[in-house]
């Protein structure tokens, strides 16, 4: 019996090929009408113009500050561009404080990171003394509605954040204000999304005769996801009424991908997806990335186990022996973390003693063989779903701009950051083997790579800073 309902989640959490065409086709849809809407409701993927009008060419010079509020962590970093592909980077990590991160408000989240910014250049920068402010560029990887490179208001947040005075507010302002009070010789010149660093990042440390390769997006897997690529801007109608630089021919589009198919035309939907969802902050939106990035992996692994739970087929001896509970990273929301996935993913030692050894010390949860067995083949079914599912945007992208690159011979490549990418195991490889099934670059002798890219935000945000004038 717990054979067949583990077998019937399985299929739940199978794509096939058939689906994968269909939805590329249907994201290259989302896109164009995303690039024609200015709203911000969940029928439309966001699709937002950066106001970064270029990329890269490796040249680029100066010295530059970086703040990247991304998810867990802030980061505040000097990158020296040496226009030579490659930089000099100093970098000082802090993890948010839970409680800023839910319920505070905008003047506690800025006042805290204004404060970092000023630890950071005390630290690092003492000897800074030239009367002019330093840039820096902001990472904020949130959707932003971006007017300008230096302007741009909160839509809504994701990822968990949820301070409510913020929404609306614009960034750059907020920051600023905050940077002020402290006193701090800084100038917060440009806001860039945490794809639009990485895009820039790589395809400034890409030296495409070396690598024989474009980089066409930015992208990130994990704990959230979203990506970025550069558009014409002939296909940006929306563009047309706002205030776009003199002489460009195309503009850095943030897609906000996390928000694909909110209507759930062509994505999978199980009860589990439905379950996790109505838990949210941002329920309704964003429903891709809650299939696909690090926050909900371990989130459908727990309710998947508490399906069966409920079923009477998993757990049972073991609640009875606790006296009627489960252990509360099980019981409880957002207690299981897809680290501990990443381990039960590849475990093959003898009777899964590894996961055995894992589950008690994260989950302080005892299992017996065939337990083990259920839970290394959930895992693997939802993480295999949502690396399928990451192909998709990839590919629709590669479909949309290879017309650009008919006329030579060199591959493309995606700049890729994100634990889950980098981390997980077989992640990357199978984003790789679905992209084959969908095959974007047929009828060309191309090839598509996927290249992780080191210090993305942090090195994108010094050169969208380098791009203000
Ligand atoms: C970091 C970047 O490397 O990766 C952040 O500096 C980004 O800007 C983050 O948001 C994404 O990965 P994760 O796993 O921390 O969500
Ligand atoms: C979420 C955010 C998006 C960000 C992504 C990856 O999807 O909305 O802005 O780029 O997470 O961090």
């Amino acid at each position: 019996k717990l054979d067949s309902a583990v077998k019937e989640i399985e299929d739940l959490f199978e794509v096939n090929d058939e689906f994968l065409l269909k939805a590329t086709d249907e994201f290259i849809n989302s896109m164009n009408n995303g690039l024609s809407h200015l709203s911000s409701t969940r029928q439309y993927m966001p699709m937002i113009p950066t106001f970064v009008t270029s990329i890269p060419t490796g040249k680029e010079k100066g010295l530059y500050l970086a703040g990247d509020l991304g998810g867990t962590n802030f980061r505040v970093c000097s990158v020296d561009l040496k226009g030579d592909h490659t930089y000099d980077l100093k970098q000082s990590k802090f993890e948010v404080p839970k409680d800023l991160m839910k319920g505070s408000t905008s003047d506690a989240l800025f006042s805290y990171l204004a404060s970092k910014v000023k630890d950071f250049l005390k630290e690092h920068h003492s000897d800074y003394d030239s009367d002019e402010r330093l840039k820096l560029g902001f990472t904020f990887s949130f959707p932003v509605n971006q007017t300008a490179l230096n302007k741009g208001t909160l839509i809504r947040w994701t990822k968990g954040f949820d301070i409510p005075d913020c929404v609306d507010k614009d960034i750059i302002e907020l920051f600023q204000s905050h940077i002020d009070l402290l006193e701090s010789k800084v100038e917060v010149v440009a806001l860039a999304n945490d794809t639009v660093g990485t895009l820039l990042s790589r395809a400034y440390t890409n030296n495409d005769e070396e690598s024989n390769a474009h980089t066409i997006v930015g992208s990130i897997f994990g704990t959230g996801t979203n990506g970025a690529y550069f558009e014409q801007l002939d296909n940006i109608p929306k563009l047309r009424s706002l205030d776009v630089p003199k002489g460009s021919t195309g503009m850095v589009i943030n897609t906000e991908w996390g928000s694909f198919d909110n209507e759930l035309k062509v994505l999978p939907r199980t009860k589990y997806d439905d379950l996790i969802d109505s838990e949210t902050f941002n329920k309704g939106y964003h429903l891709f990335e809650k299939r696909v990035s690090g926050m909900f992996l371990g989130e459908l692994l727990r309710v998947t186990l508490l399906d069966l739970f409920d079923k009477g087929l998993l757990f049972t001896d073991l609640y009875k022996a606790r006296g009627g509970s489960l252990p509360h990273r099980l019981a409880e929301q957002w207690q299981l973390n897809s680290e501990v996935l990443s381990y039960l993913e590849i475990d093959d030692s003898t009777d899964l003693k590894m996961s055995q050894l894992v589950l008690e010390n994260h989950l302080r949860l005892p299992t017996s063989k065939q337990e083990r067995i259920v839970i290394q083949r959930l895992t693997r079914a939802i993480s295999k779903r949502a690396a399928y599912l990451s192909a998709i945007p990839l590919a629709a992208i590669v479909k949309r701009v290879k017309p650009q690159y008919e006329n030579d011979n060199k591959d493309l490549e995606f700049g890729c950051d994100g634990s889950v990418v980098e981390f997980y195991p077989g992640f990357q490889q199978n984003i790789l083997k679905a992209i084959d099934i969908i095959n974007p670059l047929k009828g060309t002798n191309k090839k598509i790579h996927l290249r992780i890219a080191k210090d993305g935000s942090g090195v994108g945000a010094a050169l969208c800073a380098s791009t203000s004038k």
